[in-house]
């Protein structure tokens, strides 16, 4: 098997140290667009392998998609975090293009490949992955949902000191002030989480979860990359062992929950084929109103692409 990881950035050496680390696969390729960058942290990265017993060969490329030929899983990270006086626009112009020309790229040399989508505004920018690729969408996807749920399961731990090991939960909606947490779906180790902690206490870690790219945003000056690279990992992972593995994720939705022609976040089962079952919890009435509301939010964002797409075309 081999992964390509497009965008050697915070986000995408750390899922590339992650890949090697855990020996997911022999064949690793970081590729970026700035001169060298690629080269110095993939030998960076090949000089852990002594010291971590990995034989995951890594290959540093600038813009050579050559060297990505034949990649099973490519994960696309390249892009601009939103910068100060940038609209949101802007930064969907821009990654967009990134993104549409990386896809491009990387099918030439790939035609089989499935793709992971991190760039932001992650649910457009997977959507403009999927336009862009023109494959089945079950080989299209976004990662948002591991990395929240993630931030809502360490917060969780924390609350009740507990391992997160033992933290079920899943979330659901589009990476943003609108994803949606589902404490009714919310475990530790079998327990239902309402049944430990407080609804006040709860309704606050949900909060912070939905703020908590916000928070790292204002303790660093730039976005997180520790769990986002690993999370984008552990969808690597469970593609790679085809593991079949349950994680939220931002898919394509053709009627699912009443939605569709959009991407978003849902829980599906992942193994080699991708995409392999959309799985339909039974929301209640609540909870719907939440989900149509994130997606009402990531259609009004994925409307603007659309629109930069037909003024290009006229
Ligand atoms: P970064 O700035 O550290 O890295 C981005 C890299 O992309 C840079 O090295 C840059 O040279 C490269 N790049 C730019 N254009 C390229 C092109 N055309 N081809 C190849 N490489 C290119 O940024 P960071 O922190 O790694 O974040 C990357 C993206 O991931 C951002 O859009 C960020 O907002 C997003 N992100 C998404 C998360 C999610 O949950 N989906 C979580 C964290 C970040
Ligand atoms: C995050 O959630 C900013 O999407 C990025 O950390």
């Amino acid at each position: 098997m081999k992964v390509t990881v497009v965008g050697a950035g915070n986000v995408g050496a750390t899922c590339a140290d992650v890949i090697a680390q855990k020996e997911l696969v022999n064949d690793l390729v970081l590729l970026d667009i700035k001169e060298n960058y690629a080269e110095g942290k993939a030998l960076d990265i090949w000089q852990t392998a002594p010291v971590r017993m990995s034989d995951t060969r890594i290959t540093g490329s600038t813009n050579d998609y050559s060297k990505t030929a034949n990649s099973d899983v490519v994960v696309i990270t390249s892009g601009l975090p939103r910068k100060p006086g940038m609209s949101r626009d802007d930064l969907i112009s821009t990654n967009a293009g990134i993104v549409k020309a990386v896809t491009e790229n990387i099918l030439q040399y790939s035609p089989n490949a499935i793709f992971i989508i991190v760039s932001n505004p992650l649910d457009v920018m997977t959507y403009c992955a999927y336009l862009t690729a023109k494959i089945d969408a079950k080989k299209v996807f976004g990662m948002a949902g591991v990395l929240d749920t993630a931030r809502y399961r360490a917060f969780l731990a924390e609350e009740l000191n507990c391992s997160p090991k033992d933290i079920q939960a899943v979330l659901m909606g589009g990476h943003g002030d609108t994803m949606v947490p589902l404490p009714r779906y919310t475990t530790v180790a079998g327990i239902p989480v309402t049944e430990l902690i407080s609804k006040e206490k709860l309704d606050a870690i949900i909060d912070r979860t939905k703020k908590g790219g916000g928070e790292i945003v204002n303790l660093l000056g730039t976005s997180a990359w520790y769990a986002p690279g690993a999370a984008a990992a552990q969808m690597v992972e469970a593609i790679v062992r085809d593991q079949k593995r349950i994680f939220p994720v931002c898919a394509w939705l053709q009627g699912e929950y009443g939605l569709k022609n959009i991407y978003l976040g849902v829980p599906v089962k992942l193994g080699k084929k991708g995409i392999e079952q959309i799985i339909e919890l039974k929301l209640n009435d609540e909870e719907k109103k939440l989900l149509n509301d994130s997606a009402k939010s990531v259609k009004e964002v994925m409307a603007v692409l659309d629109a930069m797409n037909s003024s290009v075309a006229k």
